[in-house]
């Protein structure tokens, strides 16, 4: 992939493609603007090189479409999903000393975008617009003709084929890799590369679907995965524990099952647990002092997932999450890489410091896919330009 820094933007348009995929709460308010804050490094550099306007595109949500319907009906009947808020973060982000939001439109594309200074745009959520998940080639092409490069930032979704992530990116005259994109590559291509043991991968949450072919992939080179979560009740299903009503993938647990026979050593099941009406909600005493040994002693991690039920209000089912996250944090000696946007949301919701971290992914999805050695359409693209 070629490198943005070896262009020249003086006075040049150009789309960058971002993800601004941010959770939000019951009022519309931004919970978490780590995946904006990802954003900031491409742009500031593009205005430092004296770029003459920018054009972000991003997604939100996965609003309800019908296909061939217009831009402002599928809008309308997705109010929650519009990009406003994330707009006003930007602002903000960006020291803009306005709280206004004025639009305007995009020609030919129809669509608006809010206007975030002189020269920076922020189309309206690129998904409002049919042809987007259909990786429609006409949105493609318009989106790539509204700059001169089409920069692509957007890691979290380059599992996805779509019309901004795919292509507008074969339809572009030259596309680039952003520089958040970079990074994620450099320190994602770490946990296979650079190793220092013990590796130590915490793999918790629902998806066992998304986890096992990462756990396929790293099984040679981790030395402990430590599971918690949906995870973890799949697995101890397949060990032929009794986990009553708890929740489990029964389509993985033969998979499961199978992993474990290769490595039975490296895999830590929870030995005791919280218990709620007959489901496991968290991982037990025990289990925590045991993993938090297991964090201390490693020297390179990968936490992906929250070990209990982190989503209610209730506290009692945060213990196990809450101690996995500050041994993570605080061990200092250890390469230190989080992904996941729930993982992300707790880490912040307990007020520790992304900086305690080496690096935070802003994939959820497409972190797992890479480290399972899957090709990512966006990249592949990229790596054809
Ligand atoms: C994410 O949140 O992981 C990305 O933005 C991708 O979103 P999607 O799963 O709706 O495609």
């Amino acid at each position: 992939m070629q490198n943005l820094k070896e262009f020249n933007f003086k006075g040049k348009k150009v789309v960058i493609r971002t993800d601004y995929d941010v959770p939000l709460n019951q009022d519309g308010e931004i919970v978490d603007d780590y995946r904006i804050k990802a954003s900031l490094p491409t742009i500031e550099y593009l205005q430092s090189q004296g770029v003459k306007e920018i054009y972000l595109v991003a997604h939100l949500g996965r609003p309800v479409l019908r296909p061939r319907e217009k831009f402002s009906n599928i809008q309308a009947g997705n109010v929650r999903l519009g990009l406003g808020a994330v707009a006003l973060r930007l602002k903000e982000l960006l020291n803009i000393d306005s709280e206004s939001l004025n639009t305007k439109e995009i020609k030919p594309l129809g669509i608006p975008a809010y206007i975030i200074t002189r020269g920076v745009y922020l189309l309206e959520n690129i998904r409002f617009d049919w042809r987007e998940t259909d990786n429609n080639g006409e949105l493609g092409r318009q989106l790539a003709q509204l700059g001169d490069y089409y920069i692509y930032d957007a890691f979290a979704v380059a599992h996805r084929t779509h019309a901004s992530t795919a292509a507008a990116i074969k339809e572009a005259r030259v596309a680039l890799p952003g520089l958040q994109l970079l990074s994620e590559i450099d320190h994602l291509d770490q946990l296979k590369t650079e190793i220092k043991h013990p590796f130590v991968c915490v793999l918790g949450g629902a998806k066992a679907k998304s986890k096992i072919p990462v756990m396929q992939e790293l099984i040679d080179s981790v030395d402990t995965f430590l599971l918690g979560g949906v995870i973890a009740n799949t697995f101890l299903k397949a060990e032929g524990v009794d986990v009553k009503r708890s929740t489990v993938e029964l389509a993985e647990v033969k998979e499961s099952a199978d992993l474990i026979k290769q490595a039975p050593q490296k895999f830590v099941l929870p030995e005791d647990y919280t218990w709620q009406s007959g489901k496991i909600m968290d991982i037990g005493q025990k289990a925590r002092q045991n993993f938090k040994q297991k964090i201390h002693d490693a020297k390179t991690i990968f936490w992906n997932g929250t070990v209990g039920v982190t989503s209610l209000n209730a506290q009692d089912f945060k213990f196990g999450s809450e101690e996995v996250a500050r041994a993570i944090a605080t061990n200092q000696q250890a390469l230190k890489i989080i992904s996941g946007g729930d993982t992300v949301g707790f880490v912040n919701e307990i007020g520790l410091n992304l900086h305690q971290f080496s690096f935070v992914s802003t994939g959820g999805g497409a972190t797992l896919k890479y480290l399972a050695g899957e090709k990512l359409p966006a990249m592949e693209e990229l790596k054809r330009k």
